[in-house]
């Protein structure tokens, strides 16, 4: 029997008068402001989470990790914990000096001393440690795309934790889960690593793995950063503690893990493993594709299904945590209970709502099943993602000046007004050049800031539930593309071609800028000194010429109906 990982474990932090002493002299130090990433491996690091690991690796250390699983000195280690800066910053730190980390408020929480500094080559480290140098993986994206091109590594003393003001009672050091399963007289902890909502066979699955391994159960989700897309952790958190009345008194706990993961599959595993060791925890359930990325860019799997669980079970003694089977859990119509896939009888009938239905369940607003989750899950979950009738989004209209965006825009505004359901801002060219953007020209820089000023405070009432309505003109594929991403991430985005030609444009004049402009009075005017791209794939592409403004803002409507953004 494995012996109980229950004794304190070594934190990196200085006692609280040395911490005092340390901030002071820290701020004469060469700083770096820590990513959001960062911010998590470093509190990991300093609490214990990530022991034996002392600092951001050093370079020998990093090699050895990328190359073979292990640090230097042969100690099992999977994932590259390094501290990447911009190259600007590396330029003035020299091995042998100290710096000062901050977080995102530029708070000190560490001082580092340098002892290597080294440009990577990232293309082997994704290759060797997430499999394959493929930016479809979110990892190796995040490597290419968000790290800087410098890393360096050296010990870190601890001054202070960073501040969460979130779900504080949840969250506990190693050594505080440690403390409270020696309080509680559990020897035995299986531990429950999810990035996602809990569901009835969750559930199911978790106590059963708990019972058979005669443990107790940690359900311990990663809030820190998961996969992009993922629910958010506040909605998360409020699932997790409705999910934790349903288990028998006093078996169970829950503690939140503000890891950043890597959705490295097998690697990363092992690295769960240890970590829940350092937490206390004597085994964890390793499931089918644990902490798998999803598709490769040729739409394969970048791991087996069972890549992870092999891997893990060849280390667990190292690691010092048994790994416990994940048993897939069905529910059987006939029986109305939950059973071990591979248990049930031939022929049974099996009811199953995979993640996507989920997804579109919700999207829909369509029944989600009693037997599938528990009403208060369910209920987070509709609160968190109501049906798109109820959701924010917005109406991008694109076009060159003179086309009628700011007429449709303004019909469009009223009859949105006239249902009443969700507040309707219109952004339109001129009033933003009034209000937002008094200080712009008609450069391509000043174009592309002033689109994204509207792209900015479109996506903020999208995300609050609210309709926005723009309606510049935005000649730039890119940036209507760049809009379009900001704003997707919280609803729906309608781009809507106002086609109207150059020459109708022209014909029309209704400013007489265009006559202006033929005269070089007006430089960089659109159409005329000035490109504009014509959207390739807008949502709605809509014709002036011969139509009523009316009829034009009724497709708008008709398109939004379609797209099940208003009720029908
Ligand atoms: S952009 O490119 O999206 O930032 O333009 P936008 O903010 O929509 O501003 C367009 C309105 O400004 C007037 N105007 C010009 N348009 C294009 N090019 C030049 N050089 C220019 N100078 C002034 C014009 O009235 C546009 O209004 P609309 O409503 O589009 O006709």
């Amino acid at each position: 029997m494995m012996s109980p990982n229950l004794a304190p474990i070594p934190e990196l932090f200085v006692s609280h008068e040395s911490a005092q002493k340390l901030k002071i002299e820290a701020g004469e130090l060469p700083s770096w402001d820590l990513t959001p990433r960062q911010v998590c491996d470093l509190e990991l690091l300093m609490n214990g989470g990530f022991s034996p690991l002392k600092g951001f690796l050093s370079q020998a250390d990093y090699d050895s990790v990328v190359e073979r699983m292990r640090l230097a000195d042969g100690t099992l280690w999977p994932m590259p914990i390094t501290l990447d800066v911009s190259s600007g910053f590396a330029e003035g730190v020299e091995p042998g000096q100290d710096i000062a980390l901050r977080d995102q408020e530029g708070v000190i929480l560490a001082t580092m001393t340098v002892t290597d500094k080294w440009t990577p080559d990232k293309a082997r480290e994704a290759a060797r440690v997430f499999g394959a140098d493929d930016i479809a993986h979110p990892a190796v994206n995040y490597l290419h795309n968000s790290a800087g091109t410098v890393y360096l590594g050296g010990p870190v003393t601890g001054i202070q934790p960073p501040v969460h003001y979130d779900f504080k009672a949840r969250r506990d050091t190693p050594n505080e889960l440690r403390a409270l399963f020696r309080k509680l007289g559990w020897r035995r902890v299986v531990a429950f690593q999810t990035r996602n909502p809990l569901h009835r066979a969750h559930q199911e699955l978790t106590f059963r793995a708990a019972r058979e391994a005669q443990a107790n159960l940690l359900i311990h989700p990663v809030v820190g950063m998961t996969k992009p897309g993922d629910v958010d952790h506040f909605t998360r958190v409020r699932c997790y503690e409705a999910v934790l009345d349903k288990y028998p008194a006093a078996t169970t706990t829950m503690s939140l893990l503000n890891l950043a993961m890597r959705m490295a599959g097998p690697r990363e595993a092992v690295w769960h493993g240890i970590i829940r060791r350092n937490h206390g925890c004597t085994h964890m359930i390793v499931g089918r594709d644990h902490a798998g990325p999803g598709k490769n860019s040729a739409g394969d799997d970048f791991y087996g299904p069972y890549d992870a669980q092999d891997l893990f079970r060849e280390h667990q003694a190292e690691i010092g945590l048994e790994m416990v089977d994940f048993k897939q859990m069905v529910y059987v119509q006939d029986r109305a209970q939950y059973e071990a896939a591979d248990e049930i009888e031939e022929g049974a009938t099996v009811l199953n709502i995979s993640g996507t239905e989920l997804r579109r369940r919700l999207r829909e607003g369509l029944e989600i099943p009693d037997w599938f989750s528990f009403p208060e899950v369910v209920g987070e979950l509709r609160r968190r993602y109501p049906p798109r009738s109820q959701q924010g989004f917005t109406v991008f209209l694109t076009g060159l000046s003179g086309s009628g965006k700011s007429t449709i825009a303004n019909a469009l505004m009223i009859k949105l007004m006239e249902m009443g359901d969700r507040p309707v801002t219109l952004l339109d060219g001129d009033v933003v050049r009034k209000n937002l953007s008094s200080e712009l020209g008609f450069s391509k820089e000043h174009r592309d800031l002033n689109i994204r000023r509207i792209g900015f405070v479109a996506s903020e009432i999208t995300k609050n539930g609210g309709i926005a309505i723009c309606a510049p003109i935005a000649p730039y594929a890119a940036t209507r593309r760049a809009v379009r991403e900001e704003i997707e991430q919280y609803g729906a985005f309608v781009e809507v071609h106002v086609a109207t030609s150059l020459e109708e444009c022209e014909r029309r004049d209704r400013k007489g800028l265009y006559r202006l402009a033929r005269e070089g009075k007006i430089k960089e005017f659109t159409g005329i000194s000035d490109p504009y791209d014509e959207p390739e794939a807008p949502e709605l592409r809509v014709n002036t010429e011969g139509v009523e403004v009316d009829n034009c803002a009724h497709q708008v409507l008709l398109k939004l109906e379609s797209m099940g953004l208003i009720a029908g």
